[in-house]
């Protein structure tokens, strides 16, 4: 298990970016509900966000990546609007520990031995 964060770090209706073991992903906590994706725009493949742990849209209701306005829904991380529309963010699998920190699920027996 590699530890991403406390649960408390993060806010609702907030997000964070982070650099882990999988690549750059980022965290979206909606009331007390937490998504995880990978930072990667299906559109071109790049971060979503140009300003550091802005991955939301201005009504905190969308993920929204910063290039060309793509915007997904929170939940399932489908595009239902912009150039990617009908394509998804990959979910990150992740699990919250007894301690309250989100933890990734590390599966690649090379990444899970460094994480140890
Ligand atoms: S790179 Fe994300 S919408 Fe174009």
């Amino acid at each position: 298990m590699y530890v991403l964060c406390s649960l408390d770090a993060l806010e609702s209706n907030s997000s964070k970016g982070f650099q882990s073991p999988l690549g750059p992903i980022f965290a979206v906590r909606k009331k007390k509900k937490v998504y995880l994706y990978a930072n990667e725009c299906p559109h071109m493949g790049i971060n979503l966000e140009w300003v550091p742990d802005q991955f939301l849209d201005t009504s905190k209701q969308l993920i929204q990546c910063a290039m060309h306005g793509a915007q997904f829904l929170i939940k399932t991380g489908e595009c239902i609007h912009g150039p990617c529309k009908g394509q998804n963010l990959r979910p990150v699998p992740f699990e919250i520990n007894s301690q309250n920190e989100i933890c990734l699920q590390i599966t690649t027996p090379a990444l899970a031995e460094q994480t140890q």
